[in-house]
Formats: structure tokens, C-alpha cells, sequence
């Protein structure tokens, strides 16, 4: 492994496209690091103001016109939320009663709306990147949008792109999509288009590498075992930060997410709710994001530094849970009226926020909350911390629809094929059926039984923490095969204990079909199942799922086996088994669980999935893997992104590893012949890097800016009734030093302040910037790619065709994902596979110019389908 790992750090491993120089543009700086290098993240200051372009600039008038009427007071409660369990939902910032403005409510999770009753729980993220459909990904993002609308929420917790999955043992991998940012960025757009289409913002999270639980907290840390005094950092160069991870959220940000959160761990050793380089930079000025940042809870460290760098909304509001106290609220209006921030900084907040609510039309789709998310009773204390406000506060609202019906066919066109020899789709008129496996059945306690979700007992849908949300019901494999083989009153029997081996062996024996069903779980860093500290402890397969399959492989000659897990498992131990007739990977399916794989099972559904990730045989094979222990003393763990851009297939392809199942594969009932590749050169303006300057920071501040507004006007006022806990804007005394929460250096601003942090003027403008997503002529179609695909067999069958490009150079990957398609083909018929390659799609960052170049190396063209199966191959001709 050191070899492979010397290898690539010199650039010389196995490439196999070609690498002499032709073609137009230059070649990207040598350096491939760029200003991001581990030990430190440049600063970048002022914070860019919004401007409202892209799509943005209705929203952006209205949410002007409803700043300039605030107060400082009301501003800072736009961007403050009122504390841990203040309010009804996981995160509220303070309301505007003047004006009639309630509370904005910002509610978890990605896969449907946590903590709260009579809603639906979606297949999860990673889930449905298997399906590699678009449409499916909007309606199923609409499909939550509705729930979340209709339980009064503004802000929907998710989509989530980081963790991208760099590790396959993260955590989180499973609330986002796919290790691959093309697939991921596809999947976030269709997502937040289709929550915002049903009018709820989409908070797009965590950003940004975000990419292991360890050490993503302190206190945290301490709950496992280790002493560290900050947060581990993500230490990465500005080639991967571009290529890879920041690829999705330029997606999610020109798709118009409303908002954006940011992560716990730092970013180069800057805290990613402080890092002027990742928010103000590459955010808010490459990406030109309009809407607003929001930290994860708890991950805000500091006040006028997060204000500067960028955040927008602090979350949820308190510095860490039940404080009372707050980095924000009092302090922000300290922080204004004694100009260590400037009066503009808090209108572009109080700014992005309204305007994301006007975008999304939540002006005229917002009900009031009605539930809350503190307990599942009717009535009880509207502030559940501060325990006041006694009356009406779930109202048990279903809102549903009919969704089971939308998850059962999203989870059925999401499972993955991975082996079949000839025994599926079964006819459900098999004698004896035996099924196996705990993964089989209903849990002991009911699926919502572990808090979180926080326990592996019975059928896994889900993984565990915050990216929960509790299930209406949850249909069991056993119980849907059950019901599907009493329509012909078939025999059924089963084992759900997996240690039972007698018993397996019995009923394995007599069964004419033996289905085992195993899993794998993870989650979020604050539940620790089975010492896996959110993230997985390794690749096995949980409650020794492999020698269960074992166990009934050895007595059942038509054994299938099928996988519920947050992504990669190993399989190599039974994958080759002749016994094992089938194997299926189902991923976390959601509420419909059961339905959905019988509806496979039995030919309903035709399997047409592919996987969005690298099944490979060992975890060594990834080349990266969770730092498991601190590694800086109990200084903030360092984190060493050392593969820069190679992660899943990409350093599988470069190492020449053999994976056991590769990125993008997934069999149907039938094969496919790619033929006729064609391709199209556009003509199109050559690229122009931004230029020019900014407008200055737009005053709204029709109430006196820094230093004029009165601080005796922003003092308690005598009326209010406090709530514990409860964060609030007001000040406790008229001397600001005394106001203050915090202790009083006495410096000077210029001092303590980043030099042009609070500078209004005019900027220049980013060269890879200039509209939401980043330059516009990044997404220039410079190709269009079309190939033909034949059915070669007797059933109808979908196929998802697959474009990756070689960009050639000696640091690139083999090849990266670049377009697919599910196309549907009739028997015997074929179809036109056809994907555009846009100038993002052929360009490499260069860290000199600080832009998208395209190099000189030859760039070539493969289609086909899965990464490695790749029948067309065609040079680019520019
Ligand atoms: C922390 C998680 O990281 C985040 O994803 C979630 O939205 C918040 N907690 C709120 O629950």
C-alpha cells in the first residue's frame, strides 16, 4: 500500500487514456496545490454582498423593501435563533410581532420531517442516488417539500453533499448521495428544486468536507474516549476542494438553494462557521450565492468573526445547547452599534434570509407551524425549554398524501441488481420459501423504537441521527413476502435470529428458496451503536451477516441474498458462492421496505439501479479511511485529504484495483450493445474570465447606521416576559462594554479586525464567478455525446448509459463521470443515449489563474455501462 501511496503522490500511476498534448487552452499550474494547503485557510474579506442576480432579483427587491422597514432589534432576530428547544421546531430564529412575522422554523432531516407524526419516511439519499434518475429525485424532493409545508416548516434540513463520501465508512455517507460529485450534483439540484417548488427552502449541508464523524466536536470526542481541545480540520488543496468537493454544492447554489449550513470540523484549520475563505470566497464570491448560511448546531465558535466571514444565521442560536447566552442576539446588536460589524453586513443577512423566503414563494405558501418537535403529545409548553406557553401544540396534522406510493416505486427503481443467475424474478409460486436474517423483520420495540433511530434492530431503512425521520409504519421484508405468498397460499417459513444455526441449517434445507436478508448501519456522531461512533468500525456486514449467508448457502442451493446498508460492504466471501444464486443491494428503502422489495422480488418491478459508489473487496482498497484516533495531541486533529481528488472508483481506476462490484454497475433481465457514438462540437464564445466591480454594499439602514442607532432604544424592554433560555436581541445596559456578553480587550477595531472586513466599497469581481454556480460560461455545452443502445433481449428493460470523460492529464482520474441517462428500451429495440458535455465538464481547475482551465491534454470520450464497462471511446476534437 506505502508504494501505491508514493506512487500516486509523484503522479506516476497507471493512467489509460492518452497523455501527448494537442487541443487548444493551457496547461493548469504545476502546483497543484494552490492557496489551500493543510496548515492554514487564506483569509478573504469584506464578506460579498448579495446583488440579487441569477433568477434572484424579484425576491431580492421584495426582501429589501422588507428589510429597510426593520430595526436593528428585528434584524438581529432574523439571524439569531432563540435557543436550543426555544421553539417548536430543531432550529427558530426570533419572530418580527411588529410587523407580524413569525418565527422562521428550520427543521431536520434530508429524508422526510423528523421528530414529529403522520408524515412519511423516504428512502434515504444515498438511496436513491442508485437510481440515477432525475425525475425521480424532483418528485421525491417535492414529495417532502409538501410534508415539510404542510407542517409549517420554512426550512427543509437537507439536501446533504458533504459528507460527499470520500470515506466509505463515514457516517453520514448515506444522507448524501454519492461519492461521485457529478451524480451527487444532479441528484442536489433535482432535490432543491423540487422541495422549493413546493415552496419550502432547501438547506443544502454540511458545508463543506464534512466528510467523517470523529472529532467533529469536542464534547463529543470526550463521549468516546478522546480529549481534544478543537475539532479535527479537513486538510485538503484547492484542486480537490474545486474537482470534487465544492462540485455539488455549485450545483445546489445554481439550482437556487435558499440556504446553505455550515459544518462542525475545520476547513485548513479554520472552523468551516468561520472560514472567510470557504463562505466569503469560494461561496458567496465563485459560487455567487444568493441565499443565506446557516451553522450547524453548535458549530458556531465565535461572534463578529463568523458575522465576517460570512454566516448568516446562527443555529440554534444559543453557544452551546441550553446556555442562554449567545454568540449572536445581544451580542450581534453590541457588535453593530459599536461598529466592530458593519450596519451592511447585518442587512445582507437579514437580506439572504428574506429573500430565499420570497424566492421560494413562501410569502404565499407559509402556514403556521403546528406541531412540536419536543414531544408527540397534544398539549403541552410551547417553549419547552423555558417550560412556558401551555396549550395546543401538536395538532397531528397528516400530511402525507399519497407518498407510500411515490417511496414503494422510488425504493423498488433504486435497488441494485448485482448478481443473478437466472433465479429472479421469482414467481411467488415457489414451494418453500425460507427467509433469514434479522435484517428480515420488524423490530422488537416498533420501527421508531431506539430514539434517532440509534439501534440496528430489526429491518434497517434508515441509519441513524439528525437525517431521521420517524416512520408511519414500517412494512418488513417478512411481513410484505408473507402477504405476497398467501395470494397463492404458498408455504413460508423463517429464521430472524442469526446466530440460530441449527435452525437456519433446518430450514435452509427444506426450502426450494432461501432469501437472506443482512445489513450494515451508521449515523451521526452523537449515538454510538455497537461502538461504531457514527461512523462504521469497518466494512462487515452486522451481526455476522456473512456467516449467516454462509450458514444457509451451505444447505440451500438457490440462495438470495439481499443488502440493506449505508453503502459499501464487503461481499467477497460469498459473492462467487454458487449456491448464491442472487444478490440485490437495497440500500436504506425507507417506510415501504418490504413492498418494495417484493416488488422486485417477484417481477412487479423490473431491477435497473446501478451502484453509486465501489463495492470493493477490502477496506484497504479505497486508499483512504476515518482517522479513528487524534493524531495532534489534543490539539485539533489533523486530517489529510493526501488523495486529492482520487477517491472511490477514481483511485481504484489509477491504482488498477480490481473492485468486486465497480461504481455504476447493475444488471436487468436483459443486455445491452452500445453502438454509434457520435459526437457534436458547438461553437461557443470563448470563455471570459469576470471581470469588473462590484456595486458597494446597499444601505438599507433607514434607521441610522453603525454608531447612530441610540443604544438606549435597543435596551429590554420593561413588558416582556422572559423565557428561559430564550436568546434575545436586547441589551442590558446603554454602555456597550457593559451590554456585551463577552469580556472587553479594549482594542482599537483595526486591531482585532481582518483589514477589509468591514469595507462596503465596490470589490472586483471573481474570475470564476458571476452568476449563481459560478461563471455562467462554465455551463456552455462545448459537446453533445449520443450513442445507441439495443435491447438484446425479449423483456423491456431500462439501462442507465454512462459518459465519462479522461481529461489526460497526468494527475487526472482514469476517467470521471461526466453524464448518464436512464433510457427506456423496448425488446429487441434501441434508443439514443445522449448527454452534453458542458466547458465545467472538460475543464480542470488551475490554481494559478484561479479558474476553470482546459488543458492541453487530449480529452476522450467513454461510453457504456458502468465505469468499467465501457464499449465506445472516442477522442475530443475542439
Ligand atoms: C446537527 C446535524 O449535523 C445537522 O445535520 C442537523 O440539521 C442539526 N444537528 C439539527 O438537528
Amino acid at each position: 500500500m506505502w508504494l501505491k501511496q508514493a506512487l500516486l503522490a509523484l503522479g506516476v500511476a497507471s493512467t489509460s487514456c492518452l497523455t501527448q498534448t494537442s487541443g487548444n487552452g493551457t496547461s493548469p499550474n504545476p502546483d497543484h496545490r494552490g492557496p489551500l494547503w493543510g496548515v492554514s485557510s487564506p483569509p478573504f474579506y469584506p464578506s460579498p454582498w448579495m446583488d440579487g442576480s441569477g433568477g434572484w432579483e424579484e425576491a431580492y427587491r421584495k426582501a429589501q423593501k422588507f428589510v429597510k422597514q426593520l430595526t436593528l432589534l428585528e434584524k438581529v432576530n432574523l439571524t439569531t435563533g432563540v435557543g436550543w428547544q426555544g421553539e417548536e421546531c430543531v432550529g427558530n430564529v426570533g419572530a418580527i410581532p411588529r410587523l407580524g412575522f413569525r418565527s422562521l422554523c428550520m427543521h431536520d432531516a434530508p429524508l422526510g420531517v423528523r421528530n414529529v407524526d403522520y408524515v412519511s419516511a423516504f428512502s434515504a439519499g444515498g438511496t436513491v442516488a442508485a437510481s440515477w434518475d432525475r425525475q425521480l429525485f424532483r418528485q421525491r424532493g417535492y414529495m417532502m417539500g409538501s410534508e415539510f409545508r404542510d407542517k409549517g416548516i420554512d426550512v427543509q434540513l437537507g439536501p446533504v453533499v458533504g459528507p460527499l463520501g470520500r470515506i466509505p465508512a463515514g457516517g453520514r455517507n448515506w444522507e448524501g448521495f454519492s461519492p461521485d460529485p457529478v451524480l451527487s450534483g444532479v441528484a442536489v439540484a433535482q432535490t432543491v428544486k423540487g422541495i422549493q417548488d413546493a415552496g419550502v427552502i432547501a438547506c443544502t449541508k454540511h458545508y463543506i468536507v464534512n466528510e467523517q464523524e470523529h472529532f467533529r466536536q469536542t464534547p463529543e470526542a470526550a463521549g468516546y474516549g478522546y480529549s481534544i481541545k478543537e475539532s479535527s480540520s479537513s486538510n485538503l488543496d484547492d484542486v480537490a476542494m474545486h474537482e470534487l468537493y465544492l462540485w455539488p454544492f455549485a450545483d445546489a447554489v445554481r439550482a437556487g438553494t435558499g440556504a446553505i449550513m455550515c459544518s462542525y470540523q475545520q476547513i485548513n484549520n479554520s472552523y468551516g462557521c468561520q472560514n472567510s475563505y470557504t463562505m466569503n470566497y469560494l461561496l458567496k464570491g465563485e459560487l455567487g450565492f444568493q441565499g443565506f448560511v446557516m451553522s450547524d448546531w453548535q458549530a458556531q465558535h465565535s461572534g463578529v468573526s463568523s458575522a465576517l466571514a460570512g454566516m448568516d444565521m446562527s443555529m440554534p442560536g444559543d453557544t452551546s445547547f441550553l446556555t442562554g447566552v449567545s454568540y449572536w442576539g445581544t451580542n450581534l446588536s453590541v457588535a453593530i452599534l459599536n461598529g466592530s460589524i458593519p450596519e451592511w453586513r447585518l442587512d445582507d443577512m437579514a437580506t439572504r434570509v428574506m429573500a430565499s423566503w420570497y424566492y421560494v414563494g413562501r410569502d404565499k405558501t407559509s402556514i403556521p407551524t403546528n406541531f412540536n418537535s419536543w414531544t408527540r403529545d397534544t398539549f403541552g409548553f410551547r417553549h419547552e425549554y423555558g417550560q412556558t406557553d401551555y396549550g395546543l401544540i401538536n395538532q397531528h396534522v397528516d400530511v402525507r398524501d399519497e407518498h407510500g406510493r411515490g417511496i414503494r416505486k422510488q425504493a423498488a427503481r433504486s435497488t441494485v441488481l448485482l448478481k443473478n443467475k437466472g433465479v429472479l424474478p421469482l414467481t411467488g409460486n415457489e414451494k418453500f420459501t425460507a427467509v433469514f436474517g434479522h435484517d428480515a423483520d420488524d423490530a422488537p420495540w416498533g420501527p421508531n423504537g431506539c430514539p434517532d433511530r440509534g439501534c440496528n434492530k430489526g429491518t434497517l431503512a434508515m441509519g441513524w441521527g439528525s437525517g431521521t425521520a420517524e416512520y408511519p409504519y414500517l412494512i418488513s421484508p417478512l411481513t410484505a413476502i408473507q402477504a405476497k405468498l398467501l395470494e397463492n397460499d404458498k408455504n413460508i417459513q423463517f429464521v430472524t435470529d442469526n446466530y440460530a444455526y441449527g435452525k437456519i441449517a433446518f430450514a435452509a434445507r427444506q426450502a426450494s428458496v432461501c432469501i437472506a436478508f443482512v445489513n450494515a448501519d451508521s449515523g451521526e456522531g452523537y449515538i454510538s451503536v455497537d461502538r461504531n461512533e457514527g461512523d462504521r468500525k469497518d466494512l462487515k456486514l452486522w451481526a455476522d451477516g456473512e456467516t449467516l449467508i454462509q450458514k444457509v448457502a451451505a444447505d440451500c442451493n438457490n440462495t438470495i441474498v439481499v443488502i440493506h446498508s449505508v453503502g459499501p460492504v464487503i461481499v467477497s466471501s460469498f459473492k462467487d458462492n454458487p449456491n448464491v444464486t442472487a444478490i440485490l443491494w437495497a440500500g436504506l428503502p425507507g417506510q415501504q421496505s418490504g413492498n418494495s422489495i417484493v416488488d422486485i422480488l417477484y417481477g412487479d418491478e423490473i431491477p435497473g439501479g446501478k451502484l453509486p459508489f465501489t463495492m470493493g473487496a477490502k477496506r484497504e482498497d479505497y486508499g483512504v479511511d476515518i482517522l479513528y484516533e487524534p493524531n495532534n495531541g489534543d490539539e485539533a486533529p489533523q486530517d489529510e485529504f493526501n488523495e486529492g481528488i482520487l477517491i472511490d472508483y477514481r483511485y481504484f481506476d489509477k491504482m488498477n484495483i480490481a473492485p468486486d462490484y465497480e461504481f455504476g454497475f447493475g444488471l436487468t433481465y436483459t443486455t445491452f450493445t452500445y453502438s454509434n457514438l457520435q459526437i457534436q462540437h458547438h461553437r461557443v464564445d470563448p470563455y471570459k474570465p469576470t471581470r469588473g466591480r462590484t456595486n458597494p454594499a446597499p444601505s438599507l439602514s433607514g434607521n441610522g447606521t453603525n454608531g447612530t442607532v441610540d443604544p438606549s432604544t435597543a435596551q429590554w424592554p420593561a413588558n416582556l416576559t422572559y423565557v428561559l433560555g430564550y436568546i434575545y436581541p436586547y441589551l442590558n445596559s446603554t454602555d456597550l462594554g457593559t451590554a456585551a456578553g463577552g469580556a472587553d480587550y479594549g482594542l482599537p477595531n483595526d486591531e482585532y479586525l481582518p483589514p477589509h472586513a468591514t469595507d462596503g466599497s465596490s470589490q472586483p469581481k471573481i474570475p470564476a464567478g458571476g452568476a449563481p454556480g459560478g461563471n455562467p460560461a462554465l455551463y456552455d455545452v462545448l459537446f453533445t455525446v449520443r450513442a445507441t443502445i439495443t435491447n438484446d433481449g425479449d423483456v423491456p428493460a431500462e439501462e442507465i448509459a454512462q459518459l465519462y470523460v479522461c481529461l489526460g492529464g497526468p494527475r487526472d482520474a482514469v476517467r470521471v463521470l461526466r453524464g448518464f441517462d436512464r433510457v427506456s428500451i423496448q425488446p429487441k429495440g434501441s434508443a439514443v443515449f445522449e448527454a452534453d458535455l458542458t466547458r465545467r465538464d472538460l475543464s480542470n481547475w488551475d490554481t494559478g489563474s484561479q479558474n476553470w482551465v482546459i488543458t492541453n491534454f487530449t480529452k476522450t470520450v467513454y461510453v457504456g455501462g458502468s465505469s468499467r464497462s465501457l464499449p465506445l471511446k472516442q477522442v475530443l476534437r475542439f
